[in-house]
């Protein structure tokens, strides 16, 4: 595994305390952070893979900018809230006023002890696993630190055996669910925020504290559609670039659509993957889309 970010290895999984972990860990950073120090005003968006981990992190960076959303921001949204886990050398979270941002995929297990206090807040933001897994297969592809599956068909047999970097998503989710009483959390679908992202906004500046004006919330809401991510080289991700990713193939900034399953499941699989969520997510009330009907 990494002895650094830019050091990393295309290496098989590794188990790090019952999680399955690609080489973009290191066993250092991952040690950390049990006894990680949170703060009381930190905000984490937690997230399994491919789930709208970015989406939530450029709104994030929008709601605690005070600046103009055109001319006020110079850093790229994974500087302004970082990602947790990796430990990155041009990024210090120590000296931040607060709030710190934070986004990570850790599992309920390896999360710092100390965000049980119930003060520092958590955005959980989950996705129809279907749609993830589809967005986790491309990523294979466009991430140099994975190994590319061979087809979609072997993809998916691995995810849905928690065989990929976080293991298995609905461990994640259903932990994290399952958990939410130790925590100051929301949860939030990623296809909720596709269907009505003003309303999602207006949820989480409620919940983080921060009133807005319906002029502010407008404009976060248009630069954080997929459109102006895309284009954005501050939220789209392109700055990261090499060596971790392939450039040359659609990244992160991908499709964002939801159902995009339907374009890669065969029926088989389909019934497959309907015979395994119904048995490990019966007993979890939240709410899945599955396609964008009106
Ligand atoms: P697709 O690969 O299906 O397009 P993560 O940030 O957790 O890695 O998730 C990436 C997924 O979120 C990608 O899905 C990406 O297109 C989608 N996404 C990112 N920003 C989005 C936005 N503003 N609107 C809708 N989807 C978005």
């Amino acid at each position: 595994m990494a002895d650094s970010e830019s050091d990393f290895q295309t290496v098989r999984l590794f188990n790090y305390k019952g999680c399955k972990m690609s080489g973009i860990h290191t066993i250092e950073r991952l040690d950390q952070m049990e006894n990680y120090e949170v703060r009381d005003s930190d905000v984490f968006v937690v997230t399994y893979p491919k789930s709208g981990t970015i989406w939530m992190q450029t709104i994030l960076m929008y709601i605690f900018m005070d600046d103009d959303l055109q001319t006020g921001e110079t850093k790229a949204s994974f500087f302004k809230a970082p990602w947790l886990e990796l430990s990155i050398k041009e990024i210090n979270t120590d000296d931040r006023p607060p709030p710190r941002l934070f986004v990570t995929h850790l599992p309920y297990q390896l999360i710092p002890k100390a965000l049980k206090n119930k003060k520092a807040k958590v955005i959980y933001v989950y996705r129809n696993p279907k749609d993830v897994a589809v967005s986790y297969y491309h990523f294979h592809k466009f991430a140099n630190y994975l190994e590319t599956p061979e087809n979609f068909g072997a993809f998916l047999q691995a995810f849905l055996e928690g065989q990929v970097d976080y293991d298995s998503w609905f461990d994640h989710v259903k932990n994290w669910y399952n958990h939410r009483e130790e925590f100051n959390i929301i949860f939030q679908s990623y296809e909720e925020m596709i269907k009505d992202l003003k309303m999602a906004v207006l949820k989480f500046c409620k919940f983080l504290g921060k009133p807005m004006d319906d002029k502010s919330v407008d404009a976060i809401v248009e630069h954080s559609t997929f459109k102006n991510m895309k284009l954005n080289p501050k939220t789209n991700y392109e700055t990261a670039g090499f060596p971790l990713f392939n450039s040359s193939l659609p990244g992160f900034m991908r499709r964002g659509i939801i159902g995009d399953w339907k374009n890669n499941f065969t029926v088989a699989q389909n019934d497959m993957f309907n015979n395994i969520f119904q048995e490990k997510m019966n007993a979890i009330p939240l709410k899945f889309i599955w396609e964008n009907v009106a």
